[in-house]
Parts: structure tokens; sequence; C-alpha cells
């Protein structure tokens, strides 16, 4: 093998505690003339002083891990610091930082399953996921999935093909439907099985720390909270060095091979913003709590893990970090699409309290009726089952402006939404 150990590694899991606080150990990287951001290594192939260390370099016996850079699909080391910063805030071995979430989560499950390979996911996932999953990889690579409600442990048990099922994959938090996953006994499960247990936690970083709850590896995209400001399309593979050097083997590494390659001034961006993930996480959930509460109180169908009758609510306090609250995101179910759309356009086009989009995680609120957007890819039957219901819809809680202006545009919006229905009944 021609590649190079050890060259992603900060902090091991067993040192992990408050994921702002392993953020903040890692080393600051400073700029080249000792600026005190780290400099941006813009190069995409790197110069040598002989020729024989271009040998040892392909060898693998000098890399990263001694400043030693061949290509930038393979190593930079700016994309580098980022991997070390995601493996700080996951509380991983390594990272890696890829070109979007769903080349993260793609090359993982292609490293992991191969050729006939089985996964056994969860019913409550991104559609995109889904879709890489029920359609993609079938098609692709036979590798076929079964999709279980994970609340259920006998039936993810029973779904687990001795010999053949290699991942047990999952959200954390599940996009759109907001149910929490069970990180540790799911792992547990899993491990039990032989399983590695894959675990995005795009919905929830600083939140929630899958690694430290037991799995194995922690996928993102980045693109969402971590980003924070709709502009970068970016993921991440958290997880041990073995696993992360197994990915950038020159001769059969996913990453490697398939060039899902992060640009280092995309890198860069991200690592600037790191540092006030854990502030913007803490108002997101605030915020989300305060907005949950308000509307359930107004008679409104809310969803929200802050909540007590959230089915998962002990569960979600019982195993988040402390003090980020209880995520950004949180669903109110209108019944039909109509009313969903109907009361999306008074929000944003009467009183201006959020934005009609797909995504999450932006400074402005996001809101988008699931089942007809990000939850598409799903058939009506697997919408369902994930429990999606078509006038669900998704908002990803934005923290501009102060609350009770935000508060009071949400509440114009509402009393149009109301007078509307009453004209269109008389
Ligand atoms: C939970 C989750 N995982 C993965 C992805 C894919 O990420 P990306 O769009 O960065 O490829 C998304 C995108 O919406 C998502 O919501």
């Amino acid at each position: 093998m021609a590649d190079t150990e050890a060259h992603t590694c900060t902090k091991k899991a067993s040192m992990f505690t408050d994921p702002a606080a392993a953020l903040a150990s890692t080393r600051h990287e400073f700029g080249e003339h000792g600026g005190v951001n780290m400099s941006i290594e813009a190069s995409a192939t790197f110069t040598v002083m002989e020729p024989e260390t271009m040998k040892r370099m392909f060898a693998g016996e000098l890399g990263p891990d001694r400043d030693f850079f061949i290509y930038s699909r393979h190593f930079n080391p700016t994309v580098l610091n980022l991997g070390r910063q995601m493996a700080a805030l996951e509380g991983t071995e390594a990272a890696y930082c890829t070109s979007s979430g769903m080349s993260a989560i793609s090359s993982v499950l292609l490293q992991l399953c191969g050729t006939g390979g089985h996964v056994v996911a969860s019913t409550a996932l991104y559609g995109g996921t889904h879709a890489l999953l029920a359609n993609f990889f079938p098609k692709a690579c036979n590798i076929t999935s079964t999709f279980v409600d994970i609340d259920d442990m006998e039936a993810v048990e029973s779904a687990i093909v001795e010999g053949k099922t290699k991942v047990l994959y999952f959200e954390s938090v599940a996009n759109p439907t907001l149910k929490v996953a069970n990180t540790p006994e799911l792992s547990a499960l899993g491990h039990r099985h032989g399983l590695t247990v894959v675990v995005d936690n795009t919905f929830s970083p600083m939140v929630l720390s899958p690694s430290r709850l037991g799995a194995d590896v922690v996928v993102h995209s980045i693109t969402k909270f971590i980003s924070g400001a709709a502009d970068i399309i970016a993921g991440a593979v958290c997880g041990s060095e073995s696993l992360l050097n197994k990915m950038m083997d020159l001769h059969d590494g996913p990453l490697m091979l398939l060039g899902p390659t992060m640009n280092a001034k995309v890198a860069f961006e991200i690592s600037e913003r790191l540092p006030h993930l854990s502030l913007r996480m803490k108002e997101h959930c605030n915020r989300a709590l305060v907005y949950a509460t308000r509307l359930k109180n107004l008679g409104i169908k809310v969803i929200y893990p802050g909540l007590e009758d959230h089915p998962h609510h002990q569960l979600l306090k019982s195993i988040a970090n402390k003090d980020y609250g209880f995520g950004g995101l949180l669903c109110i179910d209108m019944e039909t699409e109509d009313r969903a759309n109907k009361l999306m356009h008074y929000l944003q086009n009467c009183a201006q309290f959020g934005l009609m989009a797909v995504s999450l995680g932006y400074y402005e609120t996001l809101m988008s009726c699931s089942g007809s957007s990000t939850s598409s890819e799903m058939d009506e039957e697997a919408r369902r089952r994930a429990g999606i219901s078509p006038g669900l819809i998704r908002f990803s809680v934005g923290f501009v402006g102060t609350l009770e202006q935000k508060w009071s545009q949400f509440e114009k919006a509402l009393s149009k939404f109301h007078e509307s229905e009453l004209s269109n009944k008389s």
C-alpha cells in the first residue's frame, strides 16, 4: 500500500469532553507570515528537492504527518487542518473533508460495504440518502438496504443478515421528522453483530456527539449548520485513522479514486466559521425552543424534540451535550400541502419571517414543505413509513433580528392565514 499513516489525528475519543472545548484545544495554525489565520495552500501539486523524495512519497514512506505532500486530491495542508478540527468537533481520531455531504456518505458506504454488501438503514433519512441506498447502490454496485424503524430494536436486529450486513446507518436527528436515534443502544446492537455504525450528524453538530455515544463513523453535510452561511457545499467523514487511511489509499481508496475533494479555499472558509459554531447552535436552539413552545400554546401541531410531549424528549435530554439545547429545527404539521404552502406564502411574502428554501443551518429561517421537496425522492409509502405528512413544514430556525421581532412576524403571518381560511369557508 502506498499511503501514509497518522496524518489526521487530533484527540482520541476517550479524551473527549465538550465539543467546543475540544475544538479550542486543537493546534492553532498560524499563517505563513505570522498571520493569526492559517495560510491557504492553494497548490494542486507540490514540488520536491530530490527525485528520490517523490519515489519515497509514492511508496508511503513520507507523508503529510511529516509535511510531505504529493497532490491535493490526496492531501492538501489546508484541507487537512479542517479535518483536524472536524475530528476534534466529533471526538474521533481522524476526519477527511469532502466536496459535499453526499460524497462523504457515498464514499464511506462504498468503503465499508463493497459489492454485494447490505445496509440496515433507518426509514427516516434525508431523501437523497434514501435514494442513494434504495435506487443508486443496488443498480451501481449491488449494495442493498433494508429500511427499518430504528425505534424498534427487534426490527433492527431481525433485518441484519449475518455475513452480508456491513453497516447500520441512521441520522442522529432525522431529516425532516426530528426523530432522535438511540445511538448508544443502536451502536451496541450493531457491534454485537459486527457491523460498523455510521451516523449522519448534520442536524445536530455540538448538540450530539454520536461517536461519544458509540458510533464508529460520523458523517456531515458541512453545507448546513457548520457552514452557516448557505454559500458552500461540503461534507466530512469522521472516524478512525485506519478507516480514513484505507479510504485514502492510492490503489483502492474511494476518497482517493472517486475524487470528492474539497478545495483548499473552501476549507479555509469553513475553518474560520467553526470557532463560532457553538454560539450559533445555542441561538438556533434557543429560538427553536421558544417558537416551538409558543406555537404549541397556540394549538398548532408542533414537532420539536425540546418539547416534553415529543416521544424522544427524555432520550435526547439524556444523550445531548450540556447547554446547547435541543436542535435548531422544528416542524409543524398543517395537515395538507395546500395549507402548508399558504402559511409559507404569508410567512415569506407578507411578514418576512423567513425564506422558502430547502437546506438548513442558515442565519435566516428557512422553511420547506418536506413531502414535496427534500423528501420527494421517497415514494408515498416510504414517506408514510418515515412519518412525513403531506402538510409538514420544516423550519430551520435562524437567528437574525431579535427574537420578539421575528415572533411578531410569525404572528402576523398566522393571522393572515386564519383570515384567509375563514374567508374561504364563508
Ligand atoms: C441529513 C442530511 N445528510 C446529508 C445531506 C447531503 O448533503 P449535501 O447537500 O452537502 O451533499 C443532506 C442535505 O440536505 C442532509 O439533510
